[in-house]
């Protein structure tokens, strides 16, 4: 098995302010990466920004400024929302750095003097705002058929990428790798566009006097690289200057036949392939397209998973700044807590599918499955725990017969297997299914509480039962708060700390922490304030004594 665990989320455009569509993807990369390391994985989690091109350039001209300047204030938006989110990225690159543009580079002159680039006359259609070429065929009367804006009749040299002849390669790899593309129904997608239509050449260059905002061309400095080519490279050069170090580094030239000129070919090392490139529903044929055969050409392995997921919309409508509904992930935090605002968008909807967000939604799961189903479970136990047993974990080895508590026993062997279910939802990023299995757990404790009527055991003096019971609801508590710590990061150490446990969920060893038992008697409990206080519009449960 690999030890080492790579996931990318897309680099954004630095021509806009995250929204709750970055921190989608963002957050989704910092649960598989937190989960790998629980697994004890070495995890390099890359994201970054995407800071040269027209729609940049644009942008930072509407403010007056250079294109330079505009990036370096606004790539502070996206590291700031990243830190107020949880989300810990191992790296994070700009594709304006020095490191980045001399590899992409070096690249585009391998290809070149490979023959892969070549230079052609071209004319054709070109929507400015989506900075490519259309066919006269796919324009829509005089408009891009992507934004629907007047496209313009342009004729010029550029220099082309020979993408066409990766056509049946890439449909191969497709074929014999099933989930290279997922989920599936964009992956029938990819082979469905592949099989029934002639891919192009790919055109790599911009005219200089038209577009000068980009990485000059080695070959040709009258030209600047576009875009998507120099983005792209982003995921392999980050593992040429950014990657976490690996002591065992093999870095030997795997792939990437050298040029004839000398070029320097791809330097692999074991970081490559990337596990997943999670990335939206809109970006999808420049990754399983363009980016494969990029890859093809330069003797590189594929990424071994490109996962697609779905778009959100807001209360039923489109996210627009015109509709003034794009929903500031800050807010959210602010308001909700980061936890919350996680934990939603992993349990409202499948990864994959398109997802809406509103607030009441959020408040609906806010109140029902934290503050509820785990809050309360939390804090029952612990305020059980101080009643009962003077804020110290009892002893649960007490003589009680196994068959007179068959809950407790169905309770420890859910939590016993939690992991192979969880281990086996986030491995094909089923997050919504990885959650699941924590709150079936949960469930049960509730329903523990509630068929064992503690408070009746303590007035009975059954105090080996209550014991039992008591251990055991702690104990599902501490082994939850281990799953939960990829989703909800400083929830899962507030429940660690009120049970008493010691030590750091960010390093802590899964295999070692997910023994049933590992809570110590005799621990000191220490009720803190609630995990996720109501939200008030909804009425308090009144059948719990206890809360
Ligand atoms: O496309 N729902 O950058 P970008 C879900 N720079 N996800 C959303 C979303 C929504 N409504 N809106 C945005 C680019 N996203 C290029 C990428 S990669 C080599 C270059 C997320 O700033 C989603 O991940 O437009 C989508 O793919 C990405 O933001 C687009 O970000």
């Amino acid at each position: 098995m690999r030890d080492t665990f790579f996931v990318t989320t897309p680099i954004y455009y630095v021509n806009d302010v995250p929204h709750i569509g970055h921190a989608y993807t963002t957050i989704a990369a910092d649960i598989l990466a937190r989960y790998n390391r629980l697994k004890g994985k070495k995890v390099f989690f890359l994201t970054g920004t995407d800071e040269h091109g027209q729609k940049v350039a644009k942008a930072a001209q509407e403010k007056g400024m250079t294109p330079k300047a505009h990036a370096d204030a606004m790539v502070e938006n996206y590291r700031k929302m990243w830190e107020t989110l949880f989300i810990r990225p191992d790296a994070f690159i700009r594709t304006t750095d020095r490191e980045h543009i001399e590899i992409v580079q070096a690249m585009l002159q391998n290809l070149f003097d490979r023959g892969e680039i070549i230079k052609r006359l071209y004319a054709g259609w070109y929507c400015v705002h989506d900075e490519r070429f259309w066919t006269e065929k796919e324009v829509e009367n005089g408009r891009c058929p992507d934004c629907k804006r007047p496209v313009e009749h342009i004729s010029e040299e550029n220099y082309f990428f020979l993408m066409s002849r990766y056509q049946e390669r890439i449909v191969k790899h497709i074929e014999a790798n099933p989930s290279f593309i997922l989920p599936e129904t964009r992956r029938n997608e990819v082979l469905g566009f592949l099989k029934n239509n002639q891919l192009g050449d790919l055109c790599i260059s911009r005219p200089r006097q038209r577009l000068s905002w980009g990485i000059p061309l080695p070959f040709d400095q009258n030209f600047v690289t576009y875009v998507w080519f120099d983005a792209l490279l982003n995921y392999y050069s980050a593992t040429q200057y950014l990657a976490p170090s690996l002591e065992r580094l093999s870095d030997t030239q795997r792939g990437g036949a050298e040029a004839a000129s000398g070029a320097p070919a791809p330097h692999l090392n074991d970081w490559w392939p990337p596990d997943h490139h999670l990335i939206g529903k809109d970006i999808l044929t420049t990754h399983a397209i363009y980016w494969s055969a990029m890859l093809m050409a330069l003797e590189m392995p594929l990424p071994n998973n490109i996962f697609a997921h779905g778009w959100w919309t807001v209360e039923g409508r489109k996210m627009s700044k015109s509709f003034g509904n794009v929903v500031d992930p800050g807010n959210i935090a602010e308001t909700f807590g980061a936890d919350a605002f996680r934990y939603f968008l992993f349990r409202e909807v499948p990864f994959g599918l398109d997802g809406d967000f509103s607030e009441q939604a959020l408040i609906k799961r806010f109140n029902t499955d934290l503050a509820n189903d785990l809050g309360n479970l939390l804090s029952r136990t612990i305020t059980m725990i101080e009643k009962y047993f003077g804020g110290t974990i009892p002893d649960a080895s007490g003589d009680v017969p196994a068959n007179d508590l068959p809950g407790t026993r169905a309770l420890r062997d859910k939590a016993e297997s939690i992991y192979p279910l969880f281990d086996r939802a986030l491995g094909t990023l089923s997050f919504g299914n990885a959650i699941d299995s924590v709150w079936d757990v949960i469930d049960d404790a509730n329903k523990l509480i509630e068929d064992e009527a503690p408070w009746n055991l303590w007035k009975q003096r059954e105090m080996a039962r209550l014991s039992k019971v008591l251990y055991s609801l702690a104990e599902v508590l501490r082994i939850s708060a281990l799953f939960l710590y990829p989703f909800m990061p400083t929830t899962a150490g507030r429940m660690w700390g009120q049970l008493g446990v010691s030590g750091d969920l960010s390093t802590a060893n899964l295999q070692r922490e997910i023994v049933w038992g590992g809570l110590r008697p005799g621990t000191t409990v220490s009720k803190g304030p609630a995990l996720f206080p109501r939200i008030s519009g909804e009425k308090k449960s009144a059948k719990d004594p206890l809360s």
